[in-house]
């Protein structure tokens, strides 16, 4: 039996990371694992105290979530505990404690663990921080996304706009800042590109540019 192929998409908040790699999931028909969503989750489950929680109780209650997927491409659905992962983990909120429980080991370890687990028994298209370099550091095909704070912000303040939120710029420009520092700078798995990654700046491409650019790496590589 051939290895399963792994595709991993990392950068940082707000770059477009979702969008792009449920795209090329649906492009080539394979599932798609959004590792942020299983840290959000986890954020959710385990509350703001789990930084101060001794690693032996964090993984006792790490373990008591089980991560899954159904279907693929962009119906692939993320389950834990066999329920669907929902937009109550879509929140700036969320995301921000997401990013702080994601410092530490225990909760760190664990979703390792059943990432990797996830891609035993299929091929996929993950998409996180750590993704080229800690935890799928044999994937055949890798990507780094970047873009500028200030343009991740106007984008993430449309996608709000859309919902009927307005919030200033200034706030999201800042929140985006602040969301970098703890994940370039944390100890363990913190984020930047694996030394194989193609790197792509999106701040001045759409969707449909960085999408043909991935694409034609992976069926340049014969795909
Ligand atoms: O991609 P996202 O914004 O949904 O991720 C939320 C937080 O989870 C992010 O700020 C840091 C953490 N995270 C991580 O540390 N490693 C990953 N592979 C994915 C997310």
């Amino acid at each position: 039996m051939s290895a399963p192929l792994i595709i991993t998409i990392d950068g940082p908040a707000g770059v477009g990371k979702s969008t792009l790699a449920r795209a090329v999931a649906e492009t080539l028909c394979l599932p798609y694992l959004d590792t942020g969503a299983m840290f959000r989750t986890l954020a959710l489950k385990l509350g703001a105290g789990a930084e101060e929680c001794p690693a032996q109780s964090l993984c006792q209650q790490c373990a008591a979530w089980h991560f899954s997927l159904r279907g693929s491409g962009g119906s692939t659905v993320l389950l834990c505990n066999a329920v669907p992962v929902g937009q109550e983990v879509r929140t700036e909120a969320v995301g921000m404690l997401a990013s702080r429980v994601a410092a530490v080991p225990a909760v760190r370890d664990c979703l390792k663990q059943a990432q990797r687990r996830l891609a035993l028994s299929c091929s996929l298209v993950a998409e996180g921080r750590d993704m080229g370099t800690e935890i799928f550091p044999e994937a055949q095909y890798k990507f780094f996304l970047d873009a500028r704070p200030e343009v991740r912000a106007l984008r993430r303040q449309k996608e709000l706009a859309a919902a009927g939120t307005t919030v200033p710029l200034a706030e999201l420009t800042e929140q985006i800042r602040q969301r970098d520092t703890l994940d370039r700078t944390r100890a363990l798995a913190p984020l930047r590109p694996a030394a194989d990654a193609v790197l792509v700046d999106t701040s001045d491409k759409d969707i449909p540019a960085v999408l043909a650019e991935m694409l034609a790496v992976v069926r340049g590589r014969g795909l």
